[in-house]
């Protein structure tokens, strides 16, 4: 299985000179490099100008729940997961806390989002992860179980190979807080365990489980040699060019 390393921009940079520039860089850098998957996820405006490495978009949006593909509609400012794929975009990120909390993603809406893009075939990444609060009050487990449980109500045993599970602390993201690698192994099992109670054990081995909170070029390689996970994804260190391609090369 190669190692999945996502670039999480976020709302950055804030112009396009600015976004080819560090795409660019990041695409000559990593040429050739053949056991890394690397993926971009740049804001929706900037999708259009890359190619040449793998995209992922950070957010999409849902027609309908119940398995109909609509190809367009009447949701003003949304983006369907049939436009991302058009344009080449091959995973999308589902249920980013940032989108939990200011967009009052509901694990409800999370699952819509999910059952769509799979059949569109586009890969989602299922972001899950507890607070502070959560983890304090020993609702790790509970918190893991219902999001991935809810996020994937209805995913069949077929679609499910297509899924990424990003395993982000809530308390981890941008906080220079990086979940410990014990700390990381444990959340692992749990998200395989849950998991293998939803389909079977040998989807739970397989399935991409990657970690993200606070990831830079100094602790990368003890999150992939040390805790079980297969890859990162990257926020604040993604938009620095160098930093960035160093978390690559230290693999
Ligand atoms: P961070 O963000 O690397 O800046 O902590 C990760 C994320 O939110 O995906």
């Amino acid at each position: 299985m190669k190692t999945l390393i996502v670039a999480n921009w976020k709302m950055n940079p804030s112009t396009k000179k600015e976004a080819k520039k560090l795409f660019d860089s990041v695409r000559k850098s990593t040429k050739g490099i053949k056991n890394i998957e690397v993926v971009i996820c740049p804001p929706f405006v900037y999708l259009s100008l890359f190619s040449g490495l793998k995209l992922g978009a950070q957010n999409v949006f849902y027609l309908s729940a119940d398995r109909q593909v609509k190809k367009s509609g009447a949701f003003t400012g949304e983006v369907s997961p049939l436009m991302l794929k058009d344009l080449g975009v091959e995973y999308v990120i589902i249920g980013h806390s940032e989108s939990r909390k200011y967009l009052n993603e509901t694990d409800e809406v999370i699952n819509k989002k999910i059952k769509e893009s799979l059949l569109i075939g586009l890969k989602p990444i299922l972001c899950v992860g507890e607070t502070d609060e959560e983890k304090n009050s020993g609702k790790k487990l509970e918190v893991l179980e219902v999001q991935i449980t809810q996020a994937l109500k209805g995913v069949m045993k077929s679609e499910a190979k297509n899924i990424v599970i990003a395993y982000e602390p809530v308390w981890a993201i941008g906080t220079g807080n990086n979940c410990s690698v014990d700390e990381t192994m444990s959340s692992i099992l749990l998200i395989r365990k849950i998991i293998s109670k939803l389909y079977n054990r040998e989807i739970a081995d397989t399935t991409k489980i990657i970690y993200g909170g606070s990831v830079d070029s100094k602790n990368t390689n003890s999150y992939i040699t040390q805790t079980g996970v297969n890859g990162l994804l990257v926020g604040g260190a993604s938009l620095n060019a160098e930093e960035f391609i160093e978390i690559i090369k230290s693999l």
